[in-house]
């Protein structure tokens, strides 16, 4: 992103399984609600509670890409960007394993009817999980393609009210400088925000996402709730969200605020406007065999079938 000092590969992308593997614990034994009971935890020296992995029982979902391989969860978790845990791509996957991740609420604010706040587990219960199989873009020409957990963002928009004038949707992660001692030195704007239009936001695909590979998400994947929006670029997918902001006016987002030139509101993929560093013609695929990882990429990462009548009228270009 901004910061330069990160490399495009670095060597953190091949961590051994085995420290990947160590940080979390595997459950077996699924309950009724679709979620395992939870492991008892480990205390963290901030107190709170470090929780284990769940494994999270899903139904498969006709939004799911076909015949595309997926990327490894070695990959999906240790190529990372989250910047509250530092700026190297395999910084996330060394520094956010002690996030504690219970008790966890996000708040409900800004225009609704009445604001609320929402325990982790009962946003996990409120509706069947789906596993979603998305292409992930990021604007920095690599993607993966993730087998997430989650169901329609939408679902949980329509049960928190919002009033007429709710046109945008903001997202707040956590920014926890006890827990988050990198905060520090990642040079950009904390809490990290990110937004999207109403209609954007209860658009089907985009997905309320606490889980991949069947299973909670790893902290370094923005457990234990992330949004993920797979038409845009993946900086849209604020990860870790303590809370959601309903507004009139479109809220100001973390990278556009860093540099309003680069990253725009909108951040549609889109081959045809290029990032002034990084052409968006073609993308690498992250764990493919050297003669597949260039690929082209495709106007709204390939889901242009389903979202681009929400852009109708609009100069791509002008509101990238
Ligand atoms: N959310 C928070 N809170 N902090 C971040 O630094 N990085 C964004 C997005 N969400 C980020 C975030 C960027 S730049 C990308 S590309 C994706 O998360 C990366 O998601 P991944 O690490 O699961 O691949």
């Amino acid at each position: 992103m901004l910061i330069r000092k990160s490399p495009d590969i670095p060597s953190s992308e091949i961590t051994p399984k085995a420290d990947y593997l160590s940080r979390r614990t595997f459950m077996t034994g699924i309950a009724a609600t679709g979620v395992t009971a939870l492991t008892a935890g480990r205390v963290t020296r901030w107190g709170g509670t470090v929780h284990a992995a769940e494994k999270l029982q899903t139904v498969k979902s006709p939004l799911s890409l076909k015949g595309e391989t997926l990327t490894s969860l070695q990959d999906i978790t240790h190529y990372n960007n989250f910047y509250e845990f530092g700026t190297d791509k395999g910084d996330p996957a060394r520094n956010a394993g002690a996030m504690h991740t219970r008790p966890w609420t996000v708040q409900v604010t800004g225009l609704v009817k009445k604001k609320k706040t929402v325990d982790i587990d009962t946003l996990l219960k409120l509706k069947p999980m789906e596993e979603r199989i998305y292409r992930f873009r990021c604007v920095e020409a690599w993607s993966m393609v993730v087998p997430w957990a989650g169901y329609s963002l939408s679902e949980f928009i329509k049960q928190c009210d919002p009033q007429p004038g709710a046109k945008y949707v903001q997202f707040l992660s956590l920014a926890d400088r006890k827990q988050m001692p990198q905060i520090n030195e990642s040079g950009i704007h904390f809490p990290y925000s990110e937004g999207l239009r109403m209609d954007e936001a209860m658009h089907p695909l985009t997905l309320l996402t606490f889980g991949l590979y069947g299973e909670t998400l790893p902290n370094q994947d923005g457990a234990p709730v992330r949004v993920i929006v797979p038409w845009k670029y993946g900086f849209k997918s604020a990860k870790s969200i303590v809370e959601i902001r309903f507004t009139d006016k479109e809220p100001p987002t973390t990278w556009n605020m860093m540099a309003s030139n680069e990253y725009g509101f909108y951040s549609n993929v889109n081959p045809n406007v290029d990032h002034p560093r990084w052409s968006q013609k073609t993308e690498r695929r992250i764990g493919a065999s050297l003669f597949k990882q260039r690929q082209p990429t495709l106007m709204f990462n390939g889901y242009g079938d389903q979202v681009a009548s929400l852009y109708k009228g609009m100069d791509l270009k002008k509101y990238f």
